[in-house]
């Protein structure tokens, strides 16, 4: 009789609730699908808000240096590597080091940065280490996108 009951309650009682009786505890048993739904929008809009675009005038005396194609600076107040690589064309990096995170031992020899800290070198490309941003530059406007 004791059986049947015990049977009987194992075959009606909902999942979480059986567990429980059988000491395995459930931390989400009472969770709904529109809560799942909600958290991962709240979770999905706060990692995809945009940063605002960096707009430069690279006439300003403080970007001279990138007159010149070969020309680059470390921009410390915006953490970013910026390099002239052609009349038509400015490269934004992030100035963070992919090995332990510097930002202010830089170097550029015209094709890759080196970080002086340990003097490892990285490509100017936007397909290396360095974290790329895009960039567009029309007349001595760049505009920088995070
Ligand atoms: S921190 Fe840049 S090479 Fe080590």
């Amino acid at each position: 009789m004791i059986m049947n009951n015990r049977r009987s309650f194992l075959k009606t009682a909902c999942k979480p609730i059986v567990l429980a009786t059988l000491g395995i505890p459930l931390l989400e048993a009472c969770s709904t699908d529109d809560d799942i739904t909600s958290n991962a929008n709240n979770s999905t809009t706060a990692a995809s808000t945009p940063t605002e675009p960096l707009v430069i005038d690279i006439s300003n005396d403080n970007f001279k240096d990138l007159k010149e194609v070969g020309g680059w600076l470390n921009y410390t107040e915006k953490n970013i590597l910026l390099v002239r690589i052609s009349e038509a064309e400015i490269r934004v990096f992030d100035n963070r080091c992919p090995h332990q995170g510097n930002r202010d031992r830089w170097s550029y020899d015209g094709s890759s940065f080196e970080c002086g800290h340990h003097n490892n070198t990285y490509s100017d490309s936007c397909s290396g280490s360095l974290t790329c941003y895009d960039s567009n530059l029309d007349g001595n406007l760049l505009t920088v996108v995070f």
